[in-house]
């Protein structure tokens, strides 16, 4: 992030005494304006709880966008389509108390956002409960009453072409857009037509570098690419897929980590630990004044045994 849109230029900053922290201020879509005027490349990650949060807005991330990707990659369901609002409103108060500067977008699920009013009461409700500071949506020419009704309400929202996974079901598969003359064509008027009806960006999903650099270069938006080639304004990755949660992952992806090992091995060193009694250990136990337990148990000294649970572990038919 460049200093000079970085609101918190430094981490511990004090004030006039030195003792009191800076507040923290949290990005808004001005600085993310700014830092795209600037030249900038934006880095988004999805997000979709509060440890993760936290730890994204300590390295630096300045948008977090709290994704119907949420479905599929965290609740289990084989696609976007059954993630309901109060689904996103839970892991986005979540992601928003997790993330102190970070600039946290709230993905519309499928179906909230279908008439203008709808759109506004339910971009509103992200705001007002969840507390993200900007919404995004899908779709381009055929979503632009709503993006309009949403930008003229005050809320601050994203675009999203391409591949639109709440679409699904018409578009067939997961496959790159834009590839046939017409369908660039479509793409590039969908993405005006998102900046035109008020949007602060736009994911481009899936399309060829060559088509998403082009819409990049005419529009003044930051454009968000995901699958779209190194041409556009920012990046934005689903969070698994960065962390490496499985042995699978998409083809646009680069697993910056091994998390499925990690926590493989984490697991399995613990269940090991636990058969063979070796966990908790002295560092992980609280032992009592020997001689308030002797009083509670009626016991005297010579009734102790030794100081510490026997190797075999507490006999069954001890008495207690
Ligand atoms: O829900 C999501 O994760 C997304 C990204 C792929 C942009 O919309």
């Amino acid at each position: 992030m460049s200093a000079t849109a970085n609101p918190n230029p430094t981490p511990s900053a004090s004030g006039p005494s030195g003792q009191i922290p800076a507040p923290v201020r949290r990005l808004t879509v001005s600085d993310i304006a700014r830092l795209h005027f600037d030249g900038q490349r934006i880095a988004m990650i999805t997000a979709y709880d509060y440890p993760v949060a936290r730890l994204l807005d300590e390295a630096g991330i300045p948008l977090l966008l709290v994704g119907d990707s949420l479905g599929r990659v965290i609740l289990g369901y084989e696609n976007e389509i059954p993630v309901s609002m109060e689904d996103m409103l839970h892991h986005a108060k979540a992601v928003v108390r997790g993330a102190r500067s970070a600039l946290v977008v709230g993905d519309m699920p499928f179906l909230s956002y279908s008439t203008p009013e709808l759109a506004v009461h339910n971009a509103g409700r992200f705001l007002a409960e969840a507390g993200v500071q900007a919404v995004k949506l899908e779709g381009g020419r055929r979503s632009a009453r709503m993006i309009e009704a949403i930008t003229r309400a005050g809320i601050p929202l994203m675009g999203h072409i391409g591949l639109t996974p709440q679409a699904i079901n018409q578009i067939g598969k997961v496959r790159v857009q834009g590839k046939t003359r017409e369908a660039a064509r479509e793409l590039l008027a969908d993405a005006v037509a998102i900046q035109e009806a008020g949007a602060f960006a736009v994911v481009l999903e899936l399309v060829p570098e060559q088509l998403a650099a082009a819409i990049s270069e005419r529009l003044q938006i930051p454009t968000i690419g995901i699958g779209a080639g190194a041409g556009c304004g920012g990046q934005v990755q689903v969070l698994t897929d960065l962390l490496g949660y499985e042995e699978w992952h998409p083809r646009h992806a680069r697993p910056y980590a091994n998390l499925r090992e990690t926590i493989l091995s984490a697991a399995r060193a613990y269940r090991a630990d636990v058969e063979a009694g070796t966990f908790p250990g002295p560092a992980e136990t609280v032992r009592m004044d020997d001689d308030v337990i002797d009083a509670v148990l009626g016991h005297s000294v010579l009734d102790r045994p030794s100081r510490s649970i026997p190797a075999g572990g507490i006999p069954l038919d001890r008495d207690l």
